[in-house]
């Protein structure tokens, strides 16, 4: 209930409008994004890189409106890329995109828009040396996503997909992307999803995982495991060994500010960890869908509304 009631939050405009006015301590968007600016993420990212770690950059931002809003989105990507490759952190970084922040659901034109706005992302990508992964949103925007990579492989192949294993149709979305080189990111979901697309019952969720974490494991291509599940990640751990795959064919990733200790861990021995590093100041949507994932959170977001720090 509280769940579903905060990703409705994350959707809704008015409540946004309050939230973002709020007199709000800066250390409850800090703990999960790593400032506004561009030079905030460069600094998170030389110092998880100095840790033996990986980055993904999200310039935050979702549901753009118009072509133009969608132009400057691609661009503030473009300037992350640039600004990876001159502080030469580009080679062990990973720009994130969402179609929807690059123009998908502009009307008839939208997918169109969001491909060749993504395409410029990953050309100067590209020219830099990094890789691009395409974020998954909400079910509506599923197959148009998964086409849109798919277009884009042939001239991108490096170009990563995400899987959101609560939808029922992902299962067989990884029989599909398990080909050589493919990289995949597998994650449980974040948005509030009906029945009928989705399980909803968190054991349905994890045995789903499982079911496309097998799956990708045995296939050719490059699995990216997005989970802070301690179970998960042992079970893809075993999976990896199973499966005689190296440390260097498959990366586990987090999201910035969650199990740092287990980031560290799984970076010392030896395994690849990605973390993805949000920033910039349209935090709202991100933040609500962390505080739906854990109570533990919400406490502290709503101390946060009181103590000003
Ligand atoms: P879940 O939230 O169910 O937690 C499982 C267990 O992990 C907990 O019981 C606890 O043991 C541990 N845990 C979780 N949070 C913890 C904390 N703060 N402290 C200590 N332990 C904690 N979603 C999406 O829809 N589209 C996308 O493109 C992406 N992209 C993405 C990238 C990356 C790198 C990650 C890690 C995640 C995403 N997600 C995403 C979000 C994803 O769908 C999901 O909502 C979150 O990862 C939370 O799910 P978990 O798998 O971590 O398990």
């Amino acid at each position: 209930m509280l769940r579903q009631a905060l990703l409705a939050a994350a959707r809704s405009g008015h409540i946004k409008t309050a939230v973002t006015a709020a007199p709000l301590s800066r250390n409850v968007v800090e703990r999960f994004v790593a400032g506004e600016t561009i030079d905030d993420a460069l600094n998170v990212a030389q110092a998880l890189h100095d840790q033996g770690m990986l980055v993904t950059l999200d310039h935050l931002g979702e549901d753009t409106h118009d072509a133009d809003q969608a132009d400057t989105v691609t661009r503030a990507s473009i300037a992350s890329v640039e600004r990876l490759f001159e502080s030469g952190l580009a080679k062990s970084a990973d720009i994130s995109v969402k179609p929807t922040a690059l123009g998908l659901k502009l009307g008839a034109d939208g997918p169109k828009i969001a491909r060749d706005n993504v395409a410029r992302v990953a050309s100067a990508a590209k020219a830099a040396g990094c890789t691009v992964s395409v974020d998954m949103e909400d079910h509506t925007t599923t197959a148009e996503t998964l086409r849109l990579v798919r277009e884009l492989r042939s001239d991108y192949p490096d170009l990563g997909a995400v899987v959101q294993c609560y939808l029922r149709r992902t299962e067989a979305d990884c029989g599909d992307l398990t080909k050589p080189g493919s990289r995949v990111r597998l994650v449980k979901g974040a948005y509030n999803e009906p029945e009928a697309v989705a399980y909803r019952a968190s054991d349905e969720v994890d045995r789903s995982f499982v079911r496309c974490l097998r799956t990708l494991m045995a296939g050719e291509g490059y699995p990216m495991i997005a989970t802070h599940d301690p179970r998960l990640i042992e079970i893809a751990g075993a999976l990896a060994l199973l499966n005689g795959r190296s440390n260097e064919s498959f990366e586990y990733q987090m999201l910035y500010g969650i199990r740092p200790d287990e980031q560290r861990r799984l970076a010392g021995q030896g395994a690849k960890v990605r973390v993805y590093v949000p920033y910039g100041d349209d935090w709202y949507g991100y933040l609500m869908r962390r505080l739906a994932e854990r109570p533990a959170n919400l406490g502290f977001f709503l101390r946060s509304l009181v103590t000003k720090s």
